[in-house]
């Protein structure tokens, strides 16, 4: 198979802002589906994760799914779908946010692009279900959970398909990354091209930590009454921003209220076990890989302009392109910044070029 590798950069500035134009809400479908999955997981009883995991876990749970339509139907893109990954402390708003989604809206993006797209939940978060946060969710029981969704997607079985799944494109943000970063490792033949965005190999010197993980339970009692205190979220919407957000003027301050408002858990066992994962490699993976970070991401982007995505091709030595974007004007959350739409026309010119 003809191998080679590609790298450039997309530098996207601010003056490149292009019109915003009214995006239609695609016709979707919600269902929560019962996913059986098995992994080896980590002992994390020591309150860390050790260097290797041992302990089997095997077991059947709801997944939330959000299956949306093309508004803009494109013939060559009919039997493509994007399934979509959010991070940690995200729900299906991270892909699909209800605050002027006209902008911040991927899963509109996509639609008016053609293309349909499966946004989710993760085990654990929005409405899936949440089983044991230390011992059950895991990073390694998430990712035989999604690659157990990618395969049913592949095959045509999410509800709301149409037949079979030609072309299956994955993208994920900063956990979410993580996680589809070992899907293309241990089921590299299900997926055909990977956009990671708000993640990296290599971990930077500022740390999502500043955002102040705590219980959800004692942060916002009325939405996550009596959740087990495993189940974490941000303490409140300063740390919030200083965690998660570029400078003051990268993002509008409502959008930032929105996201305190509908922001979701990540479990105590995901936060343990997703710095090793971050580091793994899939080297067994022959698509397309795009990594795309905003500039002010502190976690996963060195400065000036993530020159740390450069590093990223040597772990997918197998893959057909590996390539980089940097978003200026982005912190790590990037879809709810000013420059979202720039994030996306990236993504989507990266998907002509390659012939998705
Ligand atoms: C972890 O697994 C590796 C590879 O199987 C092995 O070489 C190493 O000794 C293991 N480490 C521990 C602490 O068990
Ligand atoms: C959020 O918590 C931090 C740390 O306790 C505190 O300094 C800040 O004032 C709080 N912000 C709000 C809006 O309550």
């Amino acid at each position: 198979m003809y191998t080679s590798f590609v790298t450039f950069s997309i530098l996207v500035s601010a003056a490149l802002g292009g019109a915003i134009r009214q995006r239609q809400a695609p016709h979707c479908i919600e269902s929560l589906i019962p996913i059986t999955a098995s992994a080896t997981n980590f002992d994390l009883s020591s309150g860390s994760a050790p260097a290797n995991a041992t302990v089997h876990v095997s077991g059947t749970f709801g997944i939330q799914l959000r299956l949306c339509a093309p508004t803009t139907p494109v013939s060559s893109r009919s039997k493509t779908l994007q399934v979509l990954v959010p991070g940690a402390t995200y729900n299906t708003e991270y892909w699909d946010a209800g605050f002027e989604p006209e902008t911040y809206s991927y899963v509109r993006f996509a639609a008016a692009n053609g293309y349909w797209t499966l946004n989710m939940a993760r085990l654990g978060d929005g409405k899936s279900a949440r089983p044991d946060g230390i011992t059950v969710v895991q990073v390694p029981f998430e990712v035989a959970v999604v690659s157990e969704i990618v395969k049913l997607a592949r095959a045509g079985r999410i509800p709301g398909t149409q037949g079979e799944i030609e072309k299956v494109i994955v993208l994920g943000h900063s956990l979410g990354s993580v996680i589809l970063n070992s899907v293309i490792e241990s089921v590299p033949s299900f997926v055909d091209a990977v956009v990671f965005t708000g993640y990296s190999h290599t971990v930077g010197s500022e740390d999502v930590a500043v955002a102040d993980f705590r219980p959800a339970s004692e942060i916002a009692p009325e939405r996550f009454p009596g959740l087990s205190s495993t189940y974490l979220t941000s303490l409140n919407i300063t740390t919030r921003g200083a965690g998660l957000y570029g400078a003051p003027g990268t993002f509008d301050p409502a959008a930032l209220e929105w996201d305190e408002e509908t922001k979701d858990t990540a479990t105590i066992g995901e936060l343990l076990t997703f710095p090793g994962a971050a580091g793994r490699a899939a080297p067994s993976f022959k698509g397309n890989v795009f990594t795309i970070n905003g500039d002010q991401d502190g976690v996963f982007c060195s400065k000036p302009e993530c020159a740390n995505l450069a590093d990223e091709v040597q772990f997918y030595p197998g893959a057909r392109s590996v390539e980089f974007g940097v978003v200026l004007d982005a912190g790590h959350s990037v879809n709810f910044h000013l420059s979202a739409p720039k994030l996306y026309t990236a993504v989507q010119e990266w998907l002509n070029k390659h012939g998705y």
